[in-house]
């Protein structure tokens, strides 16, 4: 089958398209065969060797962390599932595997498609769409009256938070370029600020919670935009220990590591009376069913940037590494 295939950690020529062995869904497991696959920088930075200390592949591997498609084989004791389903998931924690013609994904990573959706629209959803549902729901809590700014909100992640935090009832402050503005706005936040122009610091203040997108400076200065008990949540900064111990399920070691490394964030959040907390999603088959609910209930429309055919997957590298897609990047097999 063909499969986009990382052979060394480094730049574009890392990862190449190649002929590789079709896998065999072991128990638990559902053969997929994909229809369509999101990109999230993730890859790009799996690529570059840049998440090794969370996660190390042994070389070389088939990348991708989410799709879409139909379900081809049944592995041994899979329940929920049946041969011709159709099915969108994130890839399992420490698996990739989505740029592929077929992919073996366990069974409670996946959810049925939504009636209404076609693959690529449902390709675009697991990974972004399970980042904010968990950010702002689980960790920051929003619901009716909340203010959360989201600084970065014309991305992948960012089109898929603004419209759960307005789903959960919350008021929507964010930051987007002229390039995203108009996109921002029909999401429905309720303040933009054009980040080229302005500093958010200087207009934002009182937030229960910030959800960041960007890290460096912009999650610096989000610290002082929040009331004095809130937390900003990262998704794009540095991992701290609850990150090792809650979302990877690592032991002391890698807490101890991520102390060390999130010290001077740490420092500067209880500065501001504030947490700081980094998350790093987690697959599951059942958020997603829900995620799936919302989209099929016209509360939540995914945004596609643009749909490249598999064949033209490193321009859809490039174009994601850019740093300016609006909404997501997705390829059609
Ligand atoms: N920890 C986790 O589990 C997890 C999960 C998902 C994502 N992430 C991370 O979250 C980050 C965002 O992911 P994504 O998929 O949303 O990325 P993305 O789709 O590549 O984001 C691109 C968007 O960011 C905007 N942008 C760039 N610089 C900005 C700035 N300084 N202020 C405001 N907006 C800015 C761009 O708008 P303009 O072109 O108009 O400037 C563009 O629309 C990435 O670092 C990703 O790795 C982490």
């Amino acid at each position: 089958m063909r499969a986009f295939v990382l052979t060394k950690y480094g730049g574009p020529e890392a990862a190449v398209l190649r002929d590789v062995p079709r896998p065999s869904p072991r128990p638990g497991e559902v053969l997929v065969r994909v229809h369509a696959a999101g990109l999230n920088p993730v890859d790009f930075k799996t690529r570059e060797g840049k998440l090794k200390v969370v996660q190390r592949y042994a070389l070389p591997v088939v990348m991708g962390n989410e799709l879409a498609g139909t379900v081809e084989a049944l592995g041994e004791g899979v329940t929920r599932f049946a041969v011709g389903d159709r099915v969108f998931g994130r890839m399992a924690k420490a698996a990739m595997g989505a740029f592929a013609d077929y992919a073996a994904v366990p069974e409670d990573v996946l959810a049925t498609m939504p009636p209404s959706l076609d693959f690529e629209t449902a390709a675009a959803i697991p990974l972004a769409g399970l980042t904010a549902l968990q950010a702002l729901r689980d960790e920051l809590h929003l619901r009716a009256g909340s203010r959360v700014f989201i600084p970065g909100g014309a991305g992948g992640v960012g089109t898929f938070a603004i419209q759960i935090a307005k789903w959960l009832g919350a008021e929507v402050t964010t930051t987007a370029s002229p390039r995203g503005k108009a996109l921002v706005e029909r999401l429905g936040a309720d303040v933009v600020i054009d980040y080229t122009a302005q500093r958010f610091e200087d207009h934002v203040s009182g937030m229960d919670g910030v959800f960041d997108l960007i890290g460096g400076e912009t999650l610096e200065q989000a610290f002082g935009v929040v009331k004095r008990g809130g937390t900003v949540v990262s998704v794009a900064a540095l991992p701290e220990p609850q990150t090792a111990l809650k979302d990877l399920g690592r032991g002391m070691g890698l807490a101890a590591l991520f102390w060390a490394v999130s010290w001077r964030l740490r420092a500067q959040a209880r500065k501001h009376g504030v947490r700081y907390r980094f998350l790093f999603m987690h697959p599951s088959g059942a958020e997603l069913a829900e995620l799936g609910q919302l989209v099929e209930t016209r509360q939540l429309t995914p945004v596609i940037d643009r749909v490249v055919p598999f064949e033209a997957i490193g321009d859809a590298f490039a174009y994601l590494e850019s740093g300016r897609a609006k909404g997501k990047v997705v390829v059609r097999m």
